[in-house]
């Protein structure tokens, strides 16, 4: 696993879209798998800018997202098909017909996640996927105990990931207690992971992923079991992990490394 630590925000999620474009770069079809929650804002936002300078050419991609509320219609202010509209879609050019998103309101859950398993397939799989962290550890709505080689599936959200949630509706009550999402295993299939962190509530779960055991408590752990998995974090994120001094050391003798 590689570890970059960058002072800010803004700068993590800088890095991870240079890392994202190097991707496109070498791969103008790439897939990509994308995440939601505050923390990829800012990297969607870099995307968006460096699209708009005409650096990045999205038209031949398609894209995955990790997950869905269930209960959620596209339109719902809250879902991840609207968060990601807004945020990233209607501002590049992929063609609707490439975005792909968990349905939150299909009738047939199971057969649908198997459907989004053979699509990510038929398309190749994913070549980088873009990944936040719950407080709990979590990616996607892999809470912890879940397996790590599930796939794609229905999910009930634990209690702290309710009340992380519960800033972005009016009541707790409001946020569903069931999400559709990818599973770890089906996660640990892309080529490459980039996982990006900020803020010191996220600094016990970044350790634990990065240095702890690999345990389904925390299933960001599984990401030690990828061949090509980066973890981008700001100064807060990365104040739980003990063996900084290597990670920076590492990244500052990669000659191709983004610079800040
Ligand atoms: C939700 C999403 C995750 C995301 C997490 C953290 O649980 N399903 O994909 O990583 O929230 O979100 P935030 O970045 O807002 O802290």
């Amino acid at each position: 696993m590689e570890v970059i630590i960058q002072r800010d925000y803004q700068q993590m999620s800088r890095v991870a879209a240079q890392l994202v474009v190097d991707v496109l770069n070498t791969k103008p079809n790439a897939v990509l798998g994308m995440a939601t929650g505050s923390t990829p804002l800012g990297l969607y936002q870099e995307l968006v800018r460096l699209h708009q300078a005409g650096q990045v050419d999205f038209s031949r991609v398609t894209t995955f997202n990790l997950d869905e509320y269930v209960g959620l219609p596209a339109n719902h202010p809250q879902s991840y098909h609207h968060f990601m509209d807004e945020h990233f879609f209607r501002q590049v050019n992929i063609p609707r017909h490439n975005i792909n998103i968990p349905s939150g309101t299909t009738s047939n859950y199971p057969a649908f996640c198997q459907w989004y398993e053979g699509r990510i397939a038929e398309c190749g799989g994913i070549d980088v996927q873009i990944l936040g962290i719950g407080s709990d550890g979590h990616i996607a709505f892999n809470e912890p105990t879940s397996s790590l080689s599930s796939r794609t599936r229905l999910k009930t959200l634990s209690k702290q990931t309710i009340d992380d949630n519960a800033r972005f509706f009016e009541h707790r009550e409001d946020v569903p207690v069931y999400a559709i999402t990818m599973g770890v295993g089906t996660i640990l299939d892309a080529r490459k992971l980039l996982l990006v962190a900020s803020g010191k509530t996220k600094a016990k779960a970044v350790a634990q992923a990065v240095e702890g055991p690999v345990t389904s408590m925390v299933t960001a752990s599984a990401l030690q079991l990828h061949r090509d998995a980066i973890v981008i974090v700001d100064e807060e994120a990365a104040a739980g992990l003990t063996m900084r001094e290597y990670y920076e050391f590492i990244y500052a003798a990669k000659p191709a490394a983004p610079r800040t």
